[in-house]
């Protein structure tokens, strides 16, 4: 269903009517295409506090500059803010830049680990989630504004590369960790295809956001297997015809289904991405058991049976990746979806908890990615007032598209992201429901 409303406010009577009306003004989001591969303009770099980051060490993959007049993208290097005083750098540097920043351009604050053991640093670096957050909500224009806390600028450089490409268009207040210092892709790795070589089973692949990652990781070089049940079996084939990958029909809950994922794939996989989900709405009192059971068994205990087993097995490489999806229904919770809630809250407890000791014992990373409101056939189901207020209420005024929370999943997948562990990625647009 397309947002008509997003098309009107890009018009010149439709801007004038919707300002008068005081509306919200969506503007257009500058996303990924092979033409327009990066966002065109400078990437400012600006310091507060004195940091011993070695931001060189990620660069010239990142290509920063120490002047522009009108930048694309701001990188703040906060890392070494330790107190309220040195947190005034933070408004000192950024307060005459931001009005020049481009629209759908990028706000990247960098950050540091939390010190325990000195509360005056805690403050301070604390203090920079909330401003970033409200920075996010401020900004408009279609720019984003997210923190990345690290140690490590080598470790976080395909963190940083995804923040300020116009691949991550809809993620903005957000607060993303990057550990230390796992090694980036190996040499010889194409960069613009760090999955060549690599397999990725996508479930529930043959349409939506799914068959949008299953499409992503392909561009990037991946071997895709697209997972899906036997009535979406021509979806499936088509995808996988498309992509040059592989159908798999099959139920993920079916008692067989892990061993048949194994059999599918003698070789073992690089890739695991948990998509397949439905949602079976009503309020608790009247929601019969098999609704409740039909959710959990698909969007959760579906999830932890597959990586378990697959896991355990060794069927995962090493340096692989597993990404589940959860919601921002699991964080913010929502009324009618006590089933679907529970089951996406789930799956961050479930990455949380695995993503240390999978890292560990297997060298296999474990993220997830939590969707806002993003244009697919499930949502156009929902009723129109609902579903015009999840594409409104959130900073970036629109509903995300399937490709962003793909390019999302590709960026997990990454083998350079070996450092981003663990981490649960709104792709909401900072939708105002939960954190
Ligand atoms: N669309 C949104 O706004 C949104 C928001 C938050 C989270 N999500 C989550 O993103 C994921 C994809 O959502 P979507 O909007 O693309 O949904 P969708 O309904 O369009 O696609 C889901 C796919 O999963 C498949 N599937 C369902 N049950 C399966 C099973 N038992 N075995 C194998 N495949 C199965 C379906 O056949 C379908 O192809 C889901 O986990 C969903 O909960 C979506």
């Amino acid at each position: 269903m397309a947002d008509r409303y997003l098309r009107f406010t890009g018009t010149a009577p439709g801007r004038f009517l919707t300002r008068r009306l005081g509306l919200p003004q969506p503007a257009p989001l500058k996303r990924w295409s092979a033409q327009r591969p990066t966002l065109e303009g400078d990437r400012l770099l600006l310091t507060a506090g004195k940091s011993d980051l070695d931001l060189a060490a990620a660069d010239p993959g990142l290509g920063l500059t120490a002047s522009s007049d009108k930048p694309a993208a701001v990188v703040l290097d906060a890392t070494g803010v330790r107190d309220v005083e040195t947190l005034a750098d933070v408004h000192t540097a950024l307060h005459p830049v931001v009005r020049s920043v481009a629209a759908s351009g990028r706000i990247v604050v960098l950050g540091a680990p939390l010190d325990a053991a000195d509360h005056h640093q805690a403050a301070a670096q604390q203090a920079l989630e909330g401003f970033t957050r409200s920075l996010g909500k401020e900004i408009g224009r279609g720019r984003t504004v997210n923190l990345v806390r690290l140690t490590d600028a080598r470790a976080a450089e395909s963190t940083l590369r995804f923040l300020l490409s116009p691949k991550s268009a809809y993620i903005s207040g957000q607060v993303i960790e990057v550990g230390p210092g796992e090694a980036g892709p190996a040499a010889g790795t194409a960069p613009d295809r760090p999955l060549a070589h690599r397999t990725a089973l996508v479930t529930g692949a043959a349409r939506g956001i799914g068959e949008a990652i299953a499409e992503t990781l392909a561009r990037d070089g991946a071997r895709v297997v697209v997972l899906d049940v036997p009535q979406a079996e021509q979806d499936a084939r088509r995808v996988a015809e498309r992509l040059g990958g592989s159908a798999l029909v099959l139920d993920i809950t079916a008692p067989d289904a892990v061993e048949r994922i194994a059999a599918a794939l003698p070789d073992g996989l690089d890739v695991l991405v948990h998509n397949a989900g439905i949602t079976r709405d009503r309020r608790l009192v009247n929601m019969p058991a098999e609704r409740w059971s039909s959710v959990l068994d698909v969007n959760l205990a579906s999830v932890l049976r597959t990586t378990d087993t697959l896991l355990t097995s060794g069927a995962i490489r090493r340096g692989g990746r597993i990404v589940a999806t959860a919601s921002i229904a699991g964080l913010a919770g929502n009324a009618g979806q006590t089933n679907y809630a529970a089951s996406k809250a789930g799956i961050v407890g479930l990455v949380r908890s695995l993503a240390p000791r999978a890292l560990a014992e297997h060298g296999v990373t474990v993220n997830a990615v939590a969707p806002g409101f993003i244009e697919t056939k499930m949502t156009a189901a929902v009723p129109l007032f609902i579903r015009e207020a999840g594409r409104r209420m959130n900073s970036l005024a629109q509903g995300g598209l399937p490709v962003d929370v793909a390019e999302t999943t590709a960026w997990l997948a990454d083998p350079g992201s070996g450092s981003v562990n663990g981490q649960v990625v709104r792709v909401c647009g900072q939708s105002l429901l939960g954190a």
